[in-house]
């Protein structure tokens, strides 16, 4: 088994949520035939650059529980993933005879976007779901049994209160998803949400209060059983997402669809055509296919590792020709923010609120190897 990854993009969506900047596309008549047909083609295309199986296939979007189960079928079967096949799924796209037909279709995890389960942040993130609805999907799914499952939701919504955090966190836990992805609300230029705080409304939580509910995130889900394993991810034992793990570890993984960015073994990025229409007229086209280089793959390093409990890898980054410069590190080490072994930079107990900016510290203490 290849310990790499794949991710395909599916970019479409009913609707478009107002938070939302990816790359997703809200046609009537969506392409599914043929734009399946350019992702086999891209992926054949790929193996030249990659050895063996990989170990996970992930569908992402977009909304990929859309996409008709036969097509999802034919690209199991084609990539052959060894280890692990994942779905997000929207509870508004979902229903419980789609969960039974995935897995039989070869899907072993689902990733379930909730969001919310309070129909105020519902209604204001365009998400129109109910209640009901997104319990249902959680109690159908865990009547299937996937091999694991998990949930995402947003926190720090406008107004938002810890006691209604602590609502969304009773309703979560009642269900025991194995894995929960918690993620703070970031204004996205170009979203409807950025024009409304544009103009003087509802912005999300502030720092202090962000901050506070983000502790309370991890006090909750770690006295209920789950390990805190990156900065927003946590999980039961035994329930890490293997294609979340390709990416904050460094590893490479294949990049399909419109828009999609790969990572291939050379260290070169690649990102493809983001329309569906000049993607399906031509899947072998990658927009831009950038030589590796050196500085970049640097900051690649922090940025897909630090927020990791296992940290920066630092045979990694001597293998690179770099080496921390620990009298720099050393207050962010002292105060408790940092915390230093002989294999890793990892965070420390106060780091984790903190992780990003952490990042840019981290990037700025590396020197070249004497
Ligand atoms: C690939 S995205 C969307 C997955 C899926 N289409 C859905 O809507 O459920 C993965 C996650 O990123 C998070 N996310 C996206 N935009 C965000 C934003 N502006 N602020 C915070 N979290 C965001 C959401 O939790 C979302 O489930
Ligand atoms: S369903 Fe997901 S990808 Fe689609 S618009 Fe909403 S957040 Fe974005």
């Amino acid at each position: 088994m290849g310990s790499y990854g794949v991710y395909v993009h599916l970019p479409w969506c009913a609707t478009r949520c107002h938070y939302c900047s990816f790359n997703i596309h809200l046609d009537r008549r969506r392409p599914e035939r043929a734009y399946t047909t350019a992702l086999l083609r891209q992926w054949a295309a790929h193996a030249e650059h990659f050895q063996g199986a990989p170990e996970t296939l992930h569908f992402g979007g977009g909304t990929p529980s859309l996409h008709p189960v036969e097509l999802l079928a034919e690209l199991i079967e084609a990539v052959g993933a060894q280890a692990e096949v994942a779905l997000e799924a929207n509870p508004s796209s979902t229903s419980p005879e789609q969960v039974r037909a995935w897995l039989d279709a070869g899907v072993t995890r689902l990733s379930l976007g909730i969001q919310t389960f309070s129909p105020r942040f519902v209604r204001f993130l365009n998400r129109g779901h109910s209640l009901e609805e997104s319990l249902a999907l959680l109690d159908a799914v865990a009547t299937e049994r996937p091999a694991s499952w998990s949930v995402d939701l947003i926190f720090g919504l406008p107004e938002q209160t810890l006691a209604e955090l602590d609502e969304e966190l009773d309703h979560l836990l009642s269900r025991r998803p194995p894995h929960v992805s918690l993620y703070g609300l970031t204004v996205e230029p170009g979203t409807a949400y950025a024009n409304t705080v544009g103009r003087g409304r509802r912005p999300p939580a502030g720092e202090e209060l962000w901050e506070r509910m983000y502790l309370r995130v991890v006090e909750r889900l770690s006295e209920s059983g789950y390990e805190r394993y990156e900065v927003s991810n946590f999980a039961l034992p035994g329930h890490r997402s293997r294609h979340n793990e390709h990416t904050w570890r460094y590893r490479p993984y294949a990049g399909l669809g419109a828009g999609a960015h790969g990572f291939l073994p050379s260290g070169a990025r690649t990102v493809g055509r983001p329309d569906p229409a000049g993607f399906i007229a031509n899947p072998l086209l990658w927009e831009s296919l950038e030589p590796p280089d050196p500085e970049q793959a640097l900051s690649d390093l922090v940025v897909s590792t630090l927020r990791h409990t296992e940290g920066l890898p630092r045979p990694t980054l001597r293998r690179m020709g770099q080496r921390l410069d620990l009298a720099a590190l050393a207050p962010l080490l002292d105060s408790g923010h940092l915390a230093l072994s002989p294999e890793a930079l990892r965070l420390g107990p106060a780091g984790w609120t903190v992780a990003d900016a952490l990042s840019l510290k981290v990037r700025q203490s590396f020197r070249p190897l004497a």
